[in-house]
């Protein structure tokens, strides 16, 4: 697989952080148990430990992420790279409504161009060959250096990958959720599809919501909207989180957390995981510098697989 000299730097990221959490109240109750300070030191700690990949999106908060991101960029001499996605509203088509959205993402940042800039989901409100038509064009106007997709499956992504191309332009990630509680785009193939083609599958939701730190039971749900989420995973996920500990504790000791992260690295995707405040991301940080065996990643699949199965069957 070649790589395109534009998307090159992508797989070179083995980690990201995600910026969901910064202003967001409906799934992740900001403001309460978390503030501005614990994201801005989120944010920075991550920076100390290397992070250096941020994604947010226009939706998130409102638009209050990218604004936050904006200012703490402005804080760090250090470079970011950054990563925002276009939302398609039900009232925004033709290949203008994406330059004009990034335009508004970029004023939020306070930059002059992204890094990546994703279709945050497909629609069949707008084709895929208008879409890229969109995303080609913020790519030549210099707005974004590359452009991805999210929530694309195979054949969307596919077609995605053909309509850039006809533009002369690189099909850089397509962002997915992927955790050892959710392996559908391993299943379905289309991880090894990105792999192949030389696109980015980039790993939302790689802790399940908190799910896999293991703070989380039957008696003790996560809050909010999650519980309801989360009703028929809950009971079994004692199994692999024991698993998980077992593993880390024969690496020194990691964490639920690391285990799960290094876990999706291994298996070639990039995770990205939210993170209220900076012990979190601190913790999250320590996914990194370190290998889970080929033989502990077959334990864990068989451990995931036990779970996601009983969950099938009922
Ligand atoms: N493209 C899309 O459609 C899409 C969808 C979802 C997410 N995303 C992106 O992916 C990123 C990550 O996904 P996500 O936020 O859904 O889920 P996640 O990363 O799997 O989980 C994040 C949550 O887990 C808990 N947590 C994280 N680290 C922890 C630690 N070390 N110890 C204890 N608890 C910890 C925190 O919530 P609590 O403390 O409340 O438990 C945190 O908000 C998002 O921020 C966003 O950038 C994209």
């Amino acid at each position: 697989m070649e790589l395109s000299n534009e998307t090159r730097f992508l797989h070179a990221i083995e980690m990201g952080l995600g910026a969901w959490q910064w202003g967001d109240r409906v799934v992740w109750q900001y403001g309460h148990g978390y503030s501005d300070e614990d994201v801005r030191q989120a944010f920075q700690i991550s920076l100390d430990e290397g992070i250096r990949f941020v994604d947010t999106a226009e939706v998130y908060g409102n638009g209050r992420s990218e604004r936050m991101l904006g200012q703490f960029l402005k804080e760090t001499d250090q470079p970011v790279l950054v990563a925002t996605k276009f939302f398609p509203l039900p009232w925004r088509f033709g290949k203008g409504a994406f330059p004009r959205a990034l335009k508004a993402s970029l004023a939020r940042l306070d930059m002059e161009s992204v890094d990546l800039y994703q279709i945050h989901l497909p629609t069949p409100l707008i084709s895929i060959d208008t879409m890229m038509d969109g995303l080609a064009e913020c790519v030549k106007s210099g707005m974004t250096r590359t452009a991805g997709v999210s929530n694309f499956n195979q054949s969307q992504m596919l077609a995605a990958y053909s309509a850039l191309a006809r533009r002369d332009v690189a099909l850089a990630s397509n962002q997915l959720h992927y955790s050892l509680l959710n392996r559908t785009v391993e299943k379905n193939g289309t991880l090894a599809r990105c792999q192949e083609l030389g696109i980015r599958l980039i790993a939302y939701s790689p802790l399940e919501k908190g799910l896999l730190v293991g703070k989380y039971s039957v008696d003790s749900p996560p809050p909010g909207t999650r519980s309801r989420m989360y009703t028929g995973l809950l009971p079994r996920i004692e199994p692999l989180l024991k698993l998980m500990t077992e593993i880390g504790q024969d690496h020194g000791g990691k964490l639920n957390t690391q285990v799960a992260l290094n876990w999706v690295i291994c298996k070639g995707a990039l995770p990205i995981p939210g993170a209220k405040n900076p012990k979190q991301a601190q913790e999250n940080a320590g996914g990194l510098g370190w290998k889970l065996t080929n033989e502990e990643v077959m334990r864990l699949d068989e451990a995931s697989d036990a779970v996601l199965d009983s969950l099938k069957s009922g």
